[in-house]
């Protein structure tokens, strides 16, 4: 199975905010479910666009035969937190455990360190093994611990706060 990782281009609006319902009704280990994210396509389209050239921003995709099979994104913080940015990532469930994640991290990493970026910063539910697994081998180490980050029909879900230091 090739897939192989490259930037978001605007093109791919409608295909990720497709992959992004699809991602979201097979977990509940992201911030949205089924519904995905309520951007027309448009504004996906717009918001990808000006990522495009950013030392700031970034979204990678894991494609395999032209379909998105795994989305991750950086974003980095406001001014007395410019050194710091935001990790986010989904791989499609067919898909997982077959090095996807990994790569698409390796990938974010890299554009970390070329960006200045000193602190990655996540959020993943404690329950969360695997993906905790995938972020401890790349070096994130757990910092703290939110009993209340999600509400899910009406539990109170924690997560592990976890940062990856490049200095
Ligand atoms: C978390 C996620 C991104 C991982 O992607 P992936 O493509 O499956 O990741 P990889 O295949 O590169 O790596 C998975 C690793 O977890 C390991 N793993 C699998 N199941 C595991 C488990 N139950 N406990 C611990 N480790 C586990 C695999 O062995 C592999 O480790 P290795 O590289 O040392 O062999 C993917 O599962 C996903 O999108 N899940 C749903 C959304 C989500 O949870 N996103 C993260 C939000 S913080």
């Amino acid at each position: 199975m090739g897939s192989r990782i490259e930037k978001a281009i605007p093109s791919d609006a409608a295909m990720l905010l497709e992959y992004l319902k699809q991602v979201g009704g097979e977990t509940d280990n992201l911030t949205f479910g089924p519904e995905g994210m309520p951007f027309s396509v448009e504004a996906e389209a717009e918001f990808i666009a000006n990522m495009e050239n950013s030392n700031d921003d970034i979204m990678l995709l894991a494609k395999c035969d032209e379909k998105i099979v795994g989305c991750a994104s950086l974003n980095r913080l406001p001014r007395r937190m410019r050194h710091r940015g935001d990790f986010a990532i989904s791989v499609a469930k067919d898909y997982w455990n077959k090095g996807i994640g990994s790569q698409l991290l390796d990938n974010m990493i890299t554009f970390a360190r070329e960006n200045d970026f000193e602190v990655i910063d996540l959020q993943v539910r404690s329950d969360n093994k695997r993906a905790i697994h995938l972020y401890e081998k790349y070096g994130f180490k757990k910092i703290g611990e939110h009993p209340a980050f999600f509400k899910i029909s009406g539990e109170n879900i924690s997560f592990d706060i976890m940062c990856l230091i490049l200095l």
